[in-house]
């Protein structure tokens, strides 16, 4: 890939020193300062930059939140009332971190449907995508085991549904139960090793995003358009276009989290786990965080425990395979009218899914889940193989130069409209 301007050169003796013996500010030149980036990105190209931000938000209040809380079945709730009420700004290093945990899934859910809509899981960014499944894992499961630290009645009958989930493996389904709990129900070891873990994957979660970004680096952006990058026409560098991009869409960001976390801090969450963990009271209503709830939808709507369990894990796999499941040429959706509408309609699906999965399930919310549940999986089985064989693609731009400048240089001659980045 070409670059922008001419690569690091160490000018004072102590730069040239460091760059010698460990070549960092070259590499974070060469990767973030005159990186060339696609000149037509838009704004959905910021979220990347907002995942890392706040998974250095969580990683930063959740260290503080460790300081004061104690991972004990008896002190555990308490200890977090003490960061509520007695630790100075516990109650808004609290807030943010189980706020920031809400927000942290709303930025890879729609980073995950930018990806999905442009078609950024292809060649040559194949990895790069299984590597983002692989980051979301370990948010899931991140996020399932911070949810238990209050040891509230939610946290409490949200770790027994979701680690009895476990027991419907033939054989040795009760026995990995026990491993995971500790003893025989869910209890203090539980709590302790959920602590560790919970503690643990943000560091694993970072070191996948390194990897993540590597392989970023190595193909490039995709872009609305879709196209490679042909010439130096077609980018800008990194800085100062992404850079000024990237912050202020994360001061927005930062603003609409700021509103939850000051104004409507439990907003979010479930009253129940504002009550002590009792093993002996199961709540009317055991409902997981909304952003496991189409999974959760998924698991329900199959009759049969085993292939519910099944189907919910596969319906994370399933996402490892797509770069191989849409049989397109033509990567962007912005020139694929028919999967414009399946996209859309499979957008649908989700929000219904979670819908369904916030309701008992019971009459006809079991029936409209087994309904999306098929359409969930017909989605990458059927409907994306086949549209790329059946689909007539609309014709791609010549260039990504010439997607933008025909839409932003109309009656400009073309050379002014390049002048910025050329300069
Ligand atoms: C902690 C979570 C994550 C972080 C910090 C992160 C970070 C980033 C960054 C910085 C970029 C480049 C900027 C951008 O395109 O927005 C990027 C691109 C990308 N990410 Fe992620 N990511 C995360 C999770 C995911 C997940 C869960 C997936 C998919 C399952 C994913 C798939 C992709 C893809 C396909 C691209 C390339 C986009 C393109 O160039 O069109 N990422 N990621």
């Amino acid at each position: 890939m070409s670059t922008h301007s001419p690569s690091y050169v160490p000018k004072s003796a102590g730069a040239k020193w460091l760059e010698s013996r460990l070549p960092i500010i070259g590499l974070v030149h060469s990767s973030f300062v005159v990186f060339p980036v696609p000149r037509n990105l838009n704004y959905m190209w910021t979220f990347g930059a907002i995942l890392m931000i706040m998974l250095v938000l969580q990683i930063v209040t959740g260290i503080v939140l460790a300081m004061h809380y104690t991972a004990n079945a008896e002190l555990a709730f308490s200890s977090v009332e003490h960061i509520m009420r007695n630790v100075e700004y516990g109650w808004l290093m609290r807030y943010l971190h189980a706020n920031g945990a809400s927000f942290f899934f709303i930025a890879v859910y729609i980073h995950m449907f930018r990806g999905l809509y442009y078609g950024s899981y292809k060649a040559p960014r194949e990895v790069l995508w299984i590597l983002g499944v692989i980051i979301l894992l370990l948010m899931m499961a991140t996020a399932f085991m911070g949810y238990v630290l209050p040891w509230g009645q939610m946290s409490y009958w949200g770790a027994t549904v979701i680690t009895n989930l476990f027991s419907v493996i033939p054989v040795v389904g009760d026995t990995i139960v026990s491993f995971l709990w500790g003893g025989y129900s869910v209890g203090n070891p539980t709590l302790n090793r959920f602590f560790s873990l919970h503690y643990l994957l943000p560091f694993m979660i970072f070191g996948v995003v390194l990897l993540h970004v590597w392989a970023l680096h190595v193909p490039g952006n995709n872009n609305p358009a879709g196209i490679d990058v042909k010439t130096k026409k077609d980018t800008v560098p990194f800085h100062p276009y992404m850079t000024v991009k990237d912050t202020f869409s994360a001061m927005l960001f930062i603003i609409v989290l700021s509103w939850f976390v000051f104004y409507m801090p439990n907003y979010l969450g479930h009253a129940d786990n504002y009550v002590p963990a009792n093993p002996s009271v199961t709540p009317s209503h055991i409902v997981p965080e909304w952003y496991f709830l189409p999974f959760y939808a998924i698991l329900r709507a199959i009759p049969n425990a085993l292939l519910g369990v099944i189907a919910m894990f596969a319906s994370i796999a399933v996402l490892a395979f797509l770069p191989w499941l849409d049989t397109s040429r033509v990567r962007s959706g912005s020139y694929r009218p028919l999967f414009k509408m399946f996209f859309w309609l499979f957008a649908i699906v989700c929000i219904g899914l979670g819908y369904l999965g916030a309701m008992p399930a019971e009459g006809a919310y079991v029936i409209w889940a087994r309904i999306l549940t098929a359409l969930y999986f017909a989605h990458f089985l059927v409907f994306l193989p086949l549209l790329g064989l059946l689909e007539k693609p609309k014709a791609l731009p010549n260039s990504i130069a010439e997607s933008v400048l025909k839409k932003s240089g109309s009656g400009m001659p073309q050379g002014a409209a390049a002048k910025p980045q050329d300069a």
